[in-house]
């Protein structure tokens, strides 16, 4: 979540582009890749990303214990989850890998807590009331930090960043459906030149 101020959320639909994402997400300055696992070919895309030098990838969309043994055996170097439950939660904890589980209220972080995490994804953030309501949330849990996806946009971005207990945000907007290479290293650094 320090390795830079936006963590680009993946939707790969052809492996066969995976490679060249990567890349030009890394040249852009974004090095931490989120692979969303809604795609037939996501766990390949993992496999692939993490050839390019300097890329840091892990699966994101893991909702399920099954889906997170698949992303570990895939090279996931963190997970991401829509939200937390026990049962993936314990896994994810027991397997070691870094884990960031999407939390939208109070009891979503206090679970979370039982389970010795400390850093959440706050989703789906604009729908869930945007910075107030994550303002609201944090400040209890003033130990938390977390990282707002969903509806987090360049124009809002470094309002969120501007947070103190915000470390990063995740967005679709650095590579869009079908954009060329040069389009996507444009936008990446764009989204890396923000203030983390
Ligand atoms: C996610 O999976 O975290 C979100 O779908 C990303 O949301 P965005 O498309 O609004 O950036």
């Amino acid at each position: 979540m320090r390795m830079g101020p936006v963590v680009p959320v993946l939707v790969v639909e052809d492996v066969g582009h995976a490679r060249e994402t990567a890349e030009a997400l890394v040249e852009g300055g974004l090095k931490v890749l989120e692979v969303t696992l809604r795609t037939p070919d996501a766990l390949k895309a993992i496999q692939r990303m993490n050839l390019v030098p300097g890329a840091v990838v892990g699966a994101g969309t893991v909702t399920n214990d099954k889906q997170l043994g698949e992303a570990l055996s895939a090279g996931s170097e963190f997970i991401v989850s829509p939200g937390l439950t026990d049962k993936l939660g314990h896994a994810a904890v027991k397997s070691g890998v870094p884990f960031l589980p999407g939390i939208a209220n109070s009891g979503d972080i206090m679970r979370g807590m039982d389970l010795g995490l400390k850093h959440f994804k706050f989703f789906p953030a604009m729908a869930n009331g945007g910075i107030p309501a994550l303002k609201a949330l944090a400040a209890p849990f003033f130990q938390c930090k977390f990282c707002p996806t969903g509806g987090v946009s360049p124009d809002n971005a470094s309002d969120w960043l501007a947070m103190e207990q915000v470390l990063c945000v995740g967005g679709s907007w650095a590579a869009p459906a079908g954009a060329s290479p040069e389009t996507i290293t444009g936008l990446a650094r764009e989204a890396s030149g923000l203030a983390a």
